[in-house]
């Protein structure tokens, strides 16, 4: 079904707090093709968090070339469309229903996604397990300048083990540019412990000494979590939702039962 543009009109916009926005089909058959691509990415830029509800969920290849009006999509090994499911009784209980700390996609690929895409085949509400996404731009913004003098001049390196997707070094200006509105944001990861997680992150921060890039690293993180940046968000079966990879970090919440969820992802160069 195709609808006229002055239908876009129609749609119902809520904002999240404190960013991100909802918009919602009323009549709940609507398609994702029913809003230009410059309309959505508009909203995903000025939101950062754009959700979708009301729409119907596309087949796996239909979302790969709905992603490719966007932009090159990222190939993982596994292909274009990376389905991501929680398993009520996986074999490594905490890997697969922790926490998963702040970072942003393709640290360790060529190209840093502009954009991901996400939609939720499979979902029950209120069992943790919220993908937490924290506004960077807003972070910087907010900051003292001397702090934002002190970060402009910094370098991060991330060292990973090769693991299934990913892995390898990588040094990041902590402060880059964000590429269409030119705002200022941080590339940030935080280290992950190998005592905790499955895929431990070394992060050390150029020219500085080990035990103060550690108290260094914790007050940066400390920033990126607090409530004022963060949206979390509770996935809805039927949910889409697009990201914007620039102008934040990400993360997930533990769950805090068993669940089954199914995502599906794509990422957009
Ligand atoms: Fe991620």
């Amino acid at each position: 079904m195709t609808h006229s543009t002055s239908q876009v009109d129609t749609f119902r916009h809520i904002p999240l707090q404190p960013f991100g926005r909802v918009v919602e089909a009323p009549s709940g058959d609507a398609r994702i093709t029913d809003i230009p691509v410059t309309a959505l990415t508009r909203w995903t830029e000025e939101s950062r968090v754009l959700v979708l509800r009301g729409f119907e969920l596309m087949g796996k290849e239909e979302f790969a070339d709905y992603c490719r009006l966007w932009g090159e999509i990222l190939k993982w090994e596994p292909g274009e469309v990376i389905d991501l499911i929680v398993e009520e009784n996986p074999r490594n209980y905490l890997f697969a229903s922790g926490d998963v700390p702040f970072h942003w996609d393709g640290a360790f690929v060529e190209a840093d996604p502009r954009y991901f895409f996400f939609q939720c085949l499979d979902a029950t509400p209120g069992v943790g397990g919220e993908t937490v996404f924290s506004d960077t731009t807003a972070v910087y913004r907010d900051a003292p300048v001397e702090e934002r003098e002190r970060w402009a001049e910094l370098s991060l390196t991330y060292t990973t083990e090769k693991m299934v997707h990913y892995g390898g070094e990588t040094t990041e200006k902590l402060v880059a540019q964000h590429p269409a509105t030119a705002v200022p944001v941080l590339r940030f990861a935080e280290p992950l412990d190998p005592s905790v997680y499955k895929n431990p992150v070394h992060v050390s921060v150029d020219g500085v000494e080990e035990a103060e890039a550690g108290t260094f690293l914790a007050s940066l993180a400390e920033r990126l979590h607090r409530p004022e940046y963060c949206y979390a968000h509770d996935w809805r079966k039927g949910d889409i939702l697009i990201a914007d990879n620039f102008a934040l970090v990400h993360g997930r919440n533990a769950f805090n039962g068993p669940t089954t969820r199914h995502l599906q992802r794509v990422e957009v160069i």
